[in-house]
């Protein structure tokens, strides 16, 4: 957990520019890397899904620094929301982003240990999250332990056996250094766990990317 914490404190700086390739250097990396994927229509698509006048209870994790969420959180006036990260240096800039929406709480947290009850959540949001977490196993059961029947996971992450440039790229350099922890979701492999106890109403790859929506039984 230390490597994945350094490497976000080290990264948060040029994460925002790179994921949403709003620099020169973020949209090569993405074309050259990624097959030119584009993670704001992901968000988009994911982010449409939850109505702006959603009363309900919504767990964000990880928040990261809500690069992609912020503008929608800002519409989500009557939702109660918590947003949850381990790195406590991406959520302060989260923390900078979503100040002044009380609706919203920032917790530093684990998503393998999470500090909420069961069934209390009509979302979670897990966007750019589960191709980092170390812990798959723990961190899938506890998504599932917190969303109430009927309640629904919305979540991108990295598939790999797709795209192997970007196969490569997180085996050699972003695995090593702690952004990306193994072992990663195939795309058969991540339908046949959310089949055991969602029903998927979305599901969608994007070169090496994957988002979908599912809806716990
Ligand atoms: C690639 S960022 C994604 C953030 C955000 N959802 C986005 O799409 O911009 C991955 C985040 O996962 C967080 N993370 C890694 N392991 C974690 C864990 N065990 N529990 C909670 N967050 C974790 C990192 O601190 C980092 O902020």
């Amino acid at each position: 957990m230390d490597k994945i914490k350094n490497s976000y404190k080290k990264s948060k700086n040029i994460y925002d520019s790179v994921l949403t390739q709003k620099g020169f250097w973020g949209r090569l990396y993405i074309r050259l890397f990624w097959g030119g994927v584009d993670d704001n229509k992901i968000a988009g698509e994911l982010l449409s899904r939850i109505p702006d006048d959603f009363s309900g209870r919504l767990l964000d994790v990880p928040v990261g620094t809500a690069v992609f969420t912020q503008d929608k959180y800002k519409k989500l006036k009557n939702a109660d929301i918590v947003c949850l990260d381990y790195s406590a240096d991406m959520l302060e800039l989260a923390a900078q982003r979503l100040s002044g929406l009380d609706n919203i709480g920032l917790v530093r947290g684990d998503v393998g240990k999470l500090p909420c009850e069961d069934e209390s959540f009509d979302f979670v949001l897990s966007m750019n999250g589960f191709h980092a977490f170390p812990d798959k196993e723990k961190a899938f059961s506890e998504v599932y332990r917190v969303l109430k029947h009927g309640g629904r996971l919305l979540s991108c992450f990295y598939i790999s056996g797709k795209y192997a440039v970007t196969d490569r790229l997180v085996k050699y350099i972003l695995a090593p250094a702690g952004w990306f922890t193994p072992p990663f979701e195939t795309e058969e492999s991540l339908r046949t766990r959310l089949s055991a106890n969602y029903d998927i109403t979305a599901f969608y790859t994007n070169g090496p990317m994957v988002w979908f929506c599912a809806e716990k039984r």
